[in-house]
């Protein structure tokens, strides 16, 4: 284990098996914090080493914060990041697909998923020391945002929003814009190229 700094925080970082956090993530998360006034249900899905969740909580004292992520490895860091800042009490960490672990009704989704597309990987020798499956997804990579969304729809409370990055881009919108945030989705996957950085 190593250790890295987001947000303003110490995280312990576990390279090769679960996603460093970038700094371009950081963004993520001071836009999540301005859909935020008072207590809120969160869902940090695809949570990593649970960086989003840990700052999110951090910045937002009343929030309780669900960390969901596929990988074992990722649950496992994700959680003994959440119990060094004292977190457990509020963030809970959950292995599992997309939004299925986490309580029906939530105020915010949270999402920094994988968006890259498989056959672009060569393309990409700066991420050869993260996961594969952590940045990459078949297709045109966009497949876990559509099912999210399409989960999402469902899951938001009526004042309830949600914010993506992709790239460097981070797509936010409330319930009720979720129409314009997958067209947006739906741009950014038909400029998707090799030339884009990851975030
Ligand atoms: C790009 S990494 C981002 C990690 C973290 N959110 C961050 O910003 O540092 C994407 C994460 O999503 C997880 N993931 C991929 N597909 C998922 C799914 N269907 N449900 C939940 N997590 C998923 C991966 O295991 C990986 O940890």
């Amino acid at each position: 284990m190593t250790a890295t700094r987001f947000h303003g925080l110490t995280l312990l970082t576990h390279p090769g098996h679960v996603m460093t956090p970038r700094p371009a993530t950081e963004a993520l998360v001071d836009e999540a914090l301005r859909w935020l006034d008072g207590p809120a249900q969160i869902a940090d899905v695809g949570t990593g080493s649970g960086a989003v969740a840990v700052a999110l909580a951090q910045a937002a004292p009343e929030a309780e914060i669900w960390a969901t992520d596929v990988s074992p490895a990722a649950a496992a860091l994700a959680r003994a990041n959440v119990q060094s800042h004292g977190l457990s009490d509020r963030v809970h960490v959950r292995q599992g697909d997309l939004l299925g672990p986490v309580p029906p009704e939530l105020d915010l989704i949270v999402a920094n998923l994988p968006y890259l597309p498989q056959p672009h990987r060569a393309l990409y020798p700066d991420l050869v020391d993260e996961p594969v499956a952590a940045v990459f997804a078949g297709g045109d990579g966009l497949g876990p945002y559509r099912r999210l969304l399409a989960a999402g729809a469902d899951r938001l409370a009526p004042d309830g929003a949600l914010v993506l990055q992709i790239h460097r881009t981070i797509v936010a919108g409330s319930r009720n814009e979720l129409a314009s945030v997958s067209e947006e989705v739906e741009r950014i996957a038909a400029e998707q190229t090799p030339a884009l950085a990851v975030a």
